[in-house]
């Protein structure tokens, strides 16, 4: 069983849904999920301490948010080098957040990224039983 960490940021809640669909996959292959909006976590003792990490962002202007640009500089500290990570994120036309948030998590933190890359799923997708799916999936195959 792992410890496992969904920490996500979410304006009009898409990507807040998926966070929650990651984690019930995660759950079901066996493994103790904690899901927290990213403003809950203030300092880098509040996301030490798991196995595996999916960070997430919704796409606005082509990038992820400045709450989720900051949260990521409180990660670098907490030093998450060899843990499991995955990114995802809800978008409507270019979805570039969950790649960004990956390859930093790769080449910055030196974290395991998962041959399966990130989780980038299209807003009107997400409320679809294939949308939801598709998340638990995500979840189950980044920790499993
Ligand atoms: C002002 C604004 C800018 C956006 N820019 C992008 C964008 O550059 N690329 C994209 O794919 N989606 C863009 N979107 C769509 C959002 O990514 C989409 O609505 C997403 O589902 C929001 O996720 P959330 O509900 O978790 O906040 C934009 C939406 C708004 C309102």
């Amino acid at each position: 069983m792992k410890k496992v960490l969904v920490a996500y940021e979410s304006v009009k809640g898409h990507t807040e849904k998926m966070a929650n669909y990651i984690a019930e996959g995660s759950r079901m292959a066996g493994n103790e999920v904690d899901v927290k909006h990213i403003r809950e976590l203030k300092k880098e003792g509040d996301i030490q301490g798991y196995d595996a990490y999916f960070f997430g962002s919704p796409t606005y202007h082509r990038d992820m948010t400045n709450t989720v640009k900051t949260f990521l500089f409180l990660a670098d500290k907490a030093n998450l080098k060899g843990k499991i990570a995955g990114a995802f994120g809800s978008y409507t036309h270019s979805g570039d957040a969950p790649k960004l948030i990956l390859d930093t998590m790769a080449h910055v933190f030196h974290m395991k990224a998962t041959d399966l890359s990130s989780l980038n799923l299209l807003e009107d997708k997400i409320a679809t039983d294939e949308g939801m799916k598709a998340c638990q999936q995500y979840g189950r195959a980044v920790t499993e």
